[in-house]
């Protein structure tokens, strides 16, 4: 079986007392056989660890560098993260991939680097609505995955996470239907199957895209759908809670 995750992505949004106080919203009451991630903006990462320290909800990066030191200014480490208790990093946010040009091989180096030093990736992938229109989602996210799974190589994929983000729906108030998101995820696993079915079967695939505590219960009902990458509700401790109560 595999544990629901539940995480939320911040962005670049929040402040020292924001962020105190949507931490002690979300910590209160919390009751969910999910697993609950922050990824806060790195520079808060270590108030965070303080405040979540010994509470189970665990925290994450949203970027990381593809080396662990060195002449790379402006970015944050692996090797760092892993120094302030981060267990998992967003790699490959449609975000980065399109304002920063981020490729699928800079996602590939990123991901080899987390695994290396003992962090979980949550590798996003989606397709534009433009591709999606062409019939191409399959095409755009199983050549984000390919390249990945060619760099890192069997050995490297024993424990990483898939988030599915559909570009169109990502901040837009459109979400996947139950439907659209399965047949993606099914698909998905199906791809990871070819290299191993015990990778396949083990790797948690989330649904992410305007993922809300009203549509949080039944996309998660879907068979593949193993949790859910949330952006403009995790900055509201209420609504990110009752997506994780959603999840069970
Ligand atoms: P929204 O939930 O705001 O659509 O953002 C999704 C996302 O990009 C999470 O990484």
């Amino acid at each position: 079986m595999r544990q629901p995750l539940i995480a939320g992505n911040w962005k670049m949004n929040g402040s020292s007392q924001s962020i105190s106080e949507l931490l002690d919203g979300v910590i209160s009451g919390l009751e969910s056989k999910a697993e609950v991630l922050v990824c806060p903006p790195a520079i808060y990462i270590q108030q965070v660890r303080d405040i979540l320290r010994g509470t189970g909800v665990k925290w994450g990066l949203q970027n990381v560098a593809a080396e662990t030191k060195g002449a790379y200014t402006g970015e944050t480490s692996p090797l760092m993260a892993k120094d302030l208790g981060c267990e998992y990093a967003i790699i490959g946010h449609s975000e980065r991939r399109t304002l920063y040009k981020e490729t699928d091989q800079d996602v590939a180096a990123k991901f080899c680097c987390l695994v290396d030093q003992g962090i979980t990736p949550v590798l996003c992938v989606g397709e534009s609505l433009e591709e999606r229109q062409r019939g191409d989602t399959m095409k755009v996210v199983a050549a984000q995955i390919d390249c990945v799974i060619e760099k890192a190589g069997i050995e490297r994929l024993s424990d990483f996470v898939i988030a599915y983000e559909p570009v169109w729906a990502i901040g837009t108030g459109l979400t996947a239907t139950p439907e659209q998101a399965q047949e993606v995820h099914a698909a998905i696993r199906g791809l990871l199957s070819r290299t191993s079915e015990e990778v396949a079967q083990k790797t948690r695939i989330l649904y992410g895209g305007s993922m809300k505590a009203a549509n949080a219960a039944e996309l998660v009902a879907q068979p593949d759908v193993d949790g859910g990458l949330i952006g403009g509700a995790s900055l509201v401790a209420e609504d990110f809670k009752a997506i994780c109560h959603a999840a069970g």
